[in-house]
């Protein structure tokens, strides 16, 4: 699957919408991630209302480039599903992985908005979106058809690897 290899993160995005289609496979992907004891403990917050978008972009330093983005998704966990936040971190990272790919797959670009373990970030999007107890939002992420040209960079390190 060469969006793997192939995906990198965009942070400048035309003002176009995404298509209705591809908002949905992105979700999708997400939902196709593995989870401990397959809980399944993720929540997804989609937006593509502008004026949401600009006021989320305060949410983190490094969050500004979401007020040009076509969608954003709040990636929350949900500890109904799996009372562990480390365990519900590790599987809605592999969900956010997979809409990554997918998004490329698309020709959307993406990027990761960190949040968690940042409390400050968390508290702030969870008062934004007035959350209940159980749904504890993680990060976001910024999605929108490429406005630069970017190329992967090449982080195959061998001396990571130890082969017994
Ligand atoms: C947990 C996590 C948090 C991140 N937070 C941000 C962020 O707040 N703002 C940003 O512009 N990029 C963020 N990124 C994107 C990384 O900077 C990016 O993945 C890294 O530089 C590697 O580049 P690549 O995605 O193009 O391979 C984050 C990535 C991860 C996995």
């Amino acid at each position: 699957m060469n969006s793997i290899y192939d995906r990198c993160s965009i942070r400048k995005f035309k003002q176009e919408s995404l298509k209705k289609s591809e908002i949905n496979k992105i979700l999708r992907a997400a939902f196709c991630a593995p989870s401990a004891k397959n809980a399944q403990p993720w929540f997804f917050i989609v937006t593509e209302d502008k004026e949401k978008l600009k006021e989320l972009s305060e949410f983190s330093p490094y969050a500004k480039l979401l007020a040009d983005a076509a969608l954003g998704i709040v990636v929350c966990a949900d500890t109904d599903c799996n009372p562990s936040l480390d365990y519900c971190q590790q599987d809605c990272a592999a969900a956010t992985q997979n809409m990554l790919v997918e998004a490329k797959e698309l020709n959307i670009g993406s990027c990761w908005l960190g949040g968690y373990p940042n409390e400050d970030r968390v508290q702030t999007l969870k008062m934004y979106f007035k959350l209940p107890q159980n749904i504890v939002p993680l990060w976001m992420v910024a999605f929108g058809y490429p406005d630069q040209k970017q190329e992967p960079k090449d982080k195959f390190k061998e001396s990571k690897i130890r082969y017994e």
